[in-house]
């Protein structure tokens, strides 16, 4: 029985399995020496809990009256280089934003003190915003990705990182490796980070998109994740433009989820960025593999390139996590992540409401100018039919944290605050003294976590911990 390290009373927030946000006041959790938790009860159970763990009851960290702990927010699709430029260059749509913007820049990183200083700031800035746990795109360049690597390990970030393959690449050659390079080099990075031996910084095999790769590179690469049993990332169905290119270079393919289930790139450790335009069949399929989608509703919009139905892919049970892709999406905090991911689910629903109206002509006679526009005039409980149809904010605030962790099957480690995982938590402070918002009177728990959800930022984030190490506010010498 490892020591305790942390004791903690207060207000609790996380997602269980039964329920997307449960709200556990006067609770009272342990961290143990190693970054387990290992009690979380009623504080009524102080003093038995401090005999056998043997603490000190005073020395308890005990929360104040507003603040409550939530788990780490964990993004799922995020790229390390990107942030150089993250905010510009959003107005050109996808493939000629790849050309123009994202590949010129990406190629600078081949110079490893470009890339030690921008994945330093990322590094630090994704942790100051309240993400524990991030899924990183790197560069095709294999020493600055394991840079990347070695940054995250220095400041407690949970992490997986990619280091990108690209065997083709047609509108900015330079930005390309040959498909023996690609392997090759994807195998060193796979080999120097096993080396290291990072407590929680682990290599996700990358292929960019089906675009960026020939069949040969996705099929070894299909190999060598199922060889050593690791993660794999990718980009599927993000934009029409995208997609008529994939099956134009994929002819033997009846999709673009084939491309990469037949290359065994489909697996329960895949997560699989935006998926915008993924039918039923192909959801179906990811569903059987237990691969996940990373839902990107900023980039998506950003990008203009679509919106993903969170509502359908979630009804056919596929993991889903929530991604910045960051620098399609122009902000690093998974907060923002959580707004777009509401908002574009109530424009989808407002759409089809629209849609679905216009498209029976005595109805449209009948309901003009009744009901405000995205509310079924039709259904006599029109505010129910909107809540069951558009993603709420507990359910955004569950892909941010335990649906991220199911999707990078990392969930028995992290994602909620059950005895036996590993302790990744935000403390946050709705009375901050700069808070972005004001809590005026005395109000529930549940209106002080929509606050910090709708309105909060890095200021109201007091402490973060991975692993029940406190690594924000930052050490001194960091
Ligand atoms: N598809 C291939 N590469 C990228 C990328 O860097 N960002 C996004 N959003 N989509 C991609
Ligand atoms: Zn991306």
């Amino acid at each position: 029985m490892d020591a305790v390290q942390h004791v903690f009373k207060g207000t609790f927030i996380h997602s269980t399995p039964r329920c997307d946000c449960e709200i556990l006041e006067d609770h009272i959790l342990g961290v143990d020496t190693a970054g387990k938790i290992v009690f979380f009860e009623d504080a009524q159970k102080q003093s038995k809990l401090a005999q056998k763990w043997k603490f000190d009851e005073s020395d308890i960290q005990e929360l104040g009256k507003n603040e409550f702990f939530m788990p780490g927010m964990i993004d799922t699709h995020i790229h390390a280089p990107q942030y150089t430029f993250i905010g510009t260059g959003m107005e050109r749509p996808l493939l000629e934003w790849l050309e123009y913007t994202t590949f010129p820049i990406e190629d600078t990183f081949s110079d490893v003190e470009i890339a030690s200083n921008i994945y330093r700031t990322v590094v630090r800035r994704t942790l100051k915003f309240g993400t524990t746990t991030a899924c990183y795109f790197a560069t095709i360049h294999t020493d600055a990705s394991i840079v990347l690597a070695d940054t995250a390990s220095q400041y407690g970030q949970r992490a997986f990182i990619g280091k990108v393959c690209m065997d083709h690449n047609d509108v900015y050659e330079k930005y390309c490796e040959t498909s023996e390079e690609s392997i090759r080099e994807t195998e060193r990075f796979v080999e120097a980070l096993k080396k290291k031996k990072y407590d929680r910084v682990k290599p996700i095999i990358t292929p960019r998109f089906a675009i960026s790769c020939s069949e040969r590179l996705l099929n070894e690469l299909g190999k060598l994740a199922n060889e050593h049993d690791l993660h794999i990332q990718s980009h599927i169905s993000e934009s029409p433009a995208e997609i008529k290119e994939v099956l134009r270079l994929f002819p033997g393919y009846k999709n673009y989820t084939e491309v990469y289930n037949r290359n065994k790139l489909l697996t329960n450790k895949t997560v699989m960025a935006h998926g915008c335009y993924l039918t039923n069949e192909e959801l179906h399929v990811f569903r059987e593999r237990g691969a996940a989608i990373s839902h990107c509703p900023n980039s998506n919009i950003s990008l203009c390139s679509g919106h993903l139905d969170v509502q359908n892919a979630l009804n056919h049970r596929v993991k889903m996590g929530l991604g910045t892709d960051v620098a399609g999406g122009y902000s690093m905090s998974l907060l923002d992540t959580i707004r777009k991911a509401i908002e574009a689910s109530k424009i989808i629903f407002m759409e089809r409401s629209k849609s679905e109206r216009y498209n029976n002509e005595t109805e449209k006679e009948q309901k003009k100018n009744v009901m405000p526009e995205g509310i079924n005039a039709d259904d006599q409980n029109g505010i129910l039919q909107f809540e069951k149809k558009v993603l709420s904010y507990k359910e955004a605030f569950r892909l941010a944290t335990m649906g991220g962790s199911e999707a990078l099957s990392i969930d028995h480690l992290t994602g909620n605050f059950e005895v036996g995982k590993e302790f990744d938590a935000l403390l946050i402070n709705p009375d901050a003294i700069d808070s972005p918002f004001e809590v005026f009177s005395d109000i529930s728990k549940e209106e002080l976590l929509q606050r910090f959800l709708y309105l909060g930022d890095d200021r109201n984030i007091r402490a973060v911990y991975v692993a029940g190490r406190c690594v924000v506010p930052f050490p001194s010498n960091a």
